[in-house]
């Protein structure tokens, strides 16, 4: 069940580089990740996440981070410039009906979304929606926070992703997460 979209004034908090003392984003990401390749960051907030992805892909990699707020993306867009990442870095203000990534179709290498699934009334629609944005070896990691987010739930929004057409891959071991990561089921069912 959704627990509601976190406040804007959070994303400070969620932003803070003390957090990297248990959640270090390269280190989290560095399994995953290439140089050159397209990351969707799903309910980015300020960027925690976006900003070090962005440097894990290099200049000629490309993170879209999407947000439903405004200001969140206002505050990511200013830390993007400051470290000199808003080339690597597109932002998208979507709305609580859709991402808006239809033009995306089988671009992403990555798709994650962090403390996020918790937050969205129905999950299967945006599983659905990142879907075709992968390419046939794309990933989708989804990290949900121990402390928000009881076992028995994440096993249903597990069971929700497979029923959208993923299938898991590996159960990475992120600090204060239930995580997963997921890969697309081939079109025509083969797993
Ligand atoms: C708890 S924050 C996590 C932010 C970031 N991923 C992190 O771990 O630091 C959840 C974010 O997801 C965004 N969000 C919630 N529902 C969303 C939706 N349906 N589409 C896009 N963003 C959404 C919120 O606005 C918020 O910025």
């Amino acid at each position: 069940m959704s627990q509601g979209v976190c406040p804007w004034w959070l994303g400070y908090l969620l932003a803070c580089p003390l957090r990297r003392l248990f959640q270090n984003p390269e280190e989290i990401f560095r399994p995953f990740l290439r140089e050159g390749m397209t990351v969707l960051d799903v309910g980015c907030a300020m960027g925690f996440f976006t900003l070090p992805l962005a440097g894990l892909v290099g200049p000629n990699g490309r993170v879209i981070a999407v947000d439903m707020q405004e200001r969140m993306i206002r505050s990511l867009k200013k830390r993007a410039t400051k470290a000199a990442l808003d080339s690597r870095i597109e932002t998208r203000i979507c709305s609580s009906g859709g991402l808006g990534i239809d033009d995306l179709a089988c671009q992403i290498d990555l798709a994650v979304a962090f403390a996020v699934v918790h937050e969205v009334p129905t999950p299967a629609s945006l599983f659905a929606e990142i879907r075709p944005s992968l390419k046939a070896d794309g990933k989708f990691l989804i990290a949900e926070p121990t402390g928000h987010v009881h076992a028995d739930q994440f096993e249903e929004t597990v069971r929700i992703a497979e029923q959208a057409g993923f299938c898991i891959v590996e159960r990475p071991d992120i600090r204060r997460s239930r995580s997963v990561l997921l890969r697309p089921i081939e079109r025509g069912g083969k797993s």
